[in-house]
């Protein structure tokens, strides 16, 4: 029996060996951490229950079968986030470079099946030189079980993902498909053709970390949300991430105890819009002055920066934030901030997380290269994911609601819940300048028939009370109160039950 016992522990200490000493050194030396480093941070301490240690591959090819590693270049199981169960996966570059054969992807699809199964999410951490070579198409096999899980996982229970070493060819599939992509600066790269294939094609001489390191893929494609600067920041801020989201699609938002009162008033707000109707100003900070202990987790903030997207909590429970930001190309709605908006929006709407819309929009963004690339198609999405979303919806109108995009964030007429304005709104198809100078364009060479026309239409319109006149606006609402308002309409929703027509499935503009 005593030999049994000592024959396991001699194996499990073979598979926490990974690769060997030497490719381990390897990897720190990289500035990266191993398999199981990484997973001892992301969890609980001690929390961790491991499965498939002693997987091994089944390639009898290339002298593979004298080449075996207990586990197969991948560490998988389950643990807990704070106390709440979350399923990993996490790639050991140290094995065969941690690429994945055909017993690797099974592991994979073992745990996602039974997070499913259970509802918990699923975390992947990235790492690996992708198809095992030597296993040729049953490794193509297994990338596809894993993109099928991924699919229908989506909406179920979140799915997150790491890219914390390479990540190149179709194995970017599986992260793209799913909710949030962190990656590590400097050590990770995704793209579907590396430098080599790109200079031989287009003779772009480009480098990875240009071509698909994570400041290329957190400020230029928008295919992942946050960098990070090293891989202990980026576990941490995954565990923060975690804190904010259900468990699975069978739960509400989950909902922790604040020292910070629903009523607390915010006096600064009262001057947060500035007099003049063309100067900026920061969005983000009234989201900070109003979630529970300034404590907001922005998603993609340097993509699409005028529109702002992320999580906050108000009186303890999560809540998703949409808001446009003045301060950068004056919170106009362009193709990039639609798309970001949009799958932030349908995130919540699958994840039963109430969306606060705060809205400052002067329109969406005119020009050519925005028509030619399909804003017409993109935009829609924004609108698209609005209404079909049955969340509660709360929408406030800092100062402009202009055209379209007013109708677009959240507005009464999407199925907003509770909508707000400040007295600052100014809610209309345009600007009072522009407008007058279609509807009295014959008036145009004499400006001061115009300015008299400009100042009738800004008293007319620049502001909420037409809007609040029709019950398209619930309130006009004090600006250093707009905490308390906002808490006591989610409040008031809690229990919101609402249902779209059954449907196989919609058809979202692509
Ligand atoms: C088997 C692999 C491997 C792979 C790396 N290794 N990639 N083994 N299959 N795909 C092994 C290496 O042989 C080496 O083994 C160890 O991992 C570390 O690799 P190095 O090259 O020494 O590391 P590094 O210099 O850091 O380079 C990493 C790398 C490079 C850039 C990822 O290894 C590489 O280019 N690998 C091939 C990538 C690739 O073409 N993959 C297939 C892509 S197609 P030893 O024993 O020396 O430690 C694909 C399709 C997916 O993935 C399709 C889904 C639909």
């Amino acid at each position: 029996m005593q030999d049994v016992l000592v024959r396991l522990e001699n194996m499990r200490a073979g598979a926490r060996l990974g690769g060997g000493e030497k490719r381990i050194a390897g990897q720190h030396a990289k500035g990266k951490l191993t398999a199981r480093e990484r997973i001892e941070i992301l969890l609980d301490e001690g929390s961790f229950e491991e499965w498939d240690m002693f997987v091994e591959h089944r390639c009898a090819d290339f002298g593979m079968q004298d080449q075996k590693v207990p586990g197969d270049g991948v560490v998988t199981g389950h643990g807990t986030i704070n106390g709440r169960l979350v399923f990993v996966f996490s790639q050991d570059f140290t094995v065969f470079g941690g690429s994945l054969s055909e017993a690797h992807a099974e592991k994979i699809c073992k745990i996602m099946d039974q997070a499913m199964k259970v509802g918990a999410p699923v975390i992947g951490l990235n790492d690996s030189g992708g198809a095992r070579i030597q296993e040729g198409v049953a490794s193509l096999g297994g990338y596809a079980e894993v993109f099928q899980r991924n699919v229908l996982a989506s909406g179920v229970v979140p799915q997150i993902s790491l890219i914390m070493g390479p990540c190149a060819g179709g194995a970017v599939y599986s992260p793209a498909m799913t909710d949030f992509i962190f990656m590590v600066k400097d050590s990770s790269y995704m793209f579907v053709t590396g430098p080599d294939v790109v200079k031989t094609v287009t003779h772009e001489v480009v480098t990875a970390e240009e071509l698909g390191g994570a400041v290329t893929h957190t400020a230029k494609s928008g295919v992942a949300d946050l960098a990070f600067d090293n891989d202990v920041q980026a576990l941490l801020e995954t565990r923060r991430l975690v804190d904010f989201l259900p468990l699975s699609n069978r739960e509400k938002p989950p909902s922790r105890p604040t020292p910070d009162v629903a009523d607390r008033p915010e006096m600064s707000l009262d001057t947060l819009v500035p007099a003049n109707p063309n100067k900026p100003y920061d969005m983000k900070e009234l989201i900070s002055k109003i979630v529970d202990e300034g404590d907001f987790f922005e998603i993609q903030p340097d993509y699409a920066r005028n529109i702002i997207t992320g999580f906050g909590r108000m009186q303890g429970s999560t809540v998703g934030f949409v808001a446009n930001q003045p301060m950068v190309l004056a919170g106009c709605l362009d193709i990039d901030s639609s798309i970001k908006a949009a799958r932030f929006v349908r995130f919540c709407d699958a994840f039963n997380i109430p969306i606060v819309t705060l809205v400052d929009v002067p329109g969406f963004l005119p020009g050519t290269s925005q028509e030619y690339n399909g804003i017409i198609k993109h935009g829609a999405k924004l609108l698209f994911a609005y209404a079909e979303a049955t969340v509660p919806k709360v929408t406030l109108i800092t100062r402009k609601a202009y055209g379209g995009a007013y109708d677009v964030m959240a507005s009464k007429h999407l199925r907003g819940d509770v909508n707000y304005a400040w007295p600052t709104a100014e809610i209309a198809v345009m600007g009072p300048k522009g407008a007058v100078e279609i509807i009295f364009r014959g008036d145009i060479g004499d400006p001061a028939k115009i300015e008299a026309r400009t100042e009738e239409y800004r008293q007319k319109f620049a502001n909420p009370f037409v809007a609040a006149g029709r019950g398209y606006i619930d309130d006009v609402i004090m600006p250093h109160n707009t905490r308390r308002r906002l808490c006591k309409a989610l409040s008031m929703l809690k229990n919101k039950q609402l249902q779209n027509p059954w449907k196989k499935h919609d058809n979202l503009p692509l």
